[in-house]
């Protein structure tokens, strides 16, 4: 099963095993990872499950945000950066095992 570390703001890593197919917020939700909230349940209308994808990682899960997902991280998170994704919208395969994200400070 891939892999996700999770990057706390205070630096601690969670590596998790996140199941093909699940996305990257649930990863989180089911392993009480504390920076994610997921108010929406992956609807795309809340950005409670803002991460930053690791530099080495961008190309692989698509790129940067989409057009929507970028309107929602500038109306409802915080200190977006161009590495700024919504998790919900990462769904795991097994090229992202290894997959690292890093978590904001807190979810707005
Ligand atoms: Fe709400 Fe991702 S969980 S936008």
């Amino acid at each position: 099963m891939p892999k996700v570390t999770y990057v706390d703001h205070d630096g601690t890593e969670h590596a998790i095993d996140v199941p093909v197919g699940e996305n990257v917020m649930r990863g989180a939700l089911y392993n009480n990872i504390e920076g994610i909230v997921g108010e929406c349940g992956g609807a795309l209308s809340c950005a409670t499950c803002h991460c930053y994808v690791d530099e080495a990682w961008t190309g692989k899960v698509g790129g940067p945000a989409t057009d929507e997902e970028r309107e929602l991280l500038e109306a409802a998170a915080s200190e977006v950066k161009p590495t700024s994704r919504l998790s919900c919208q990462i769904e795991m395969s097994d090229e992202l095992d290894g997959l690292v994200v890093r978590l904001p400070e807190a979810q707005y």
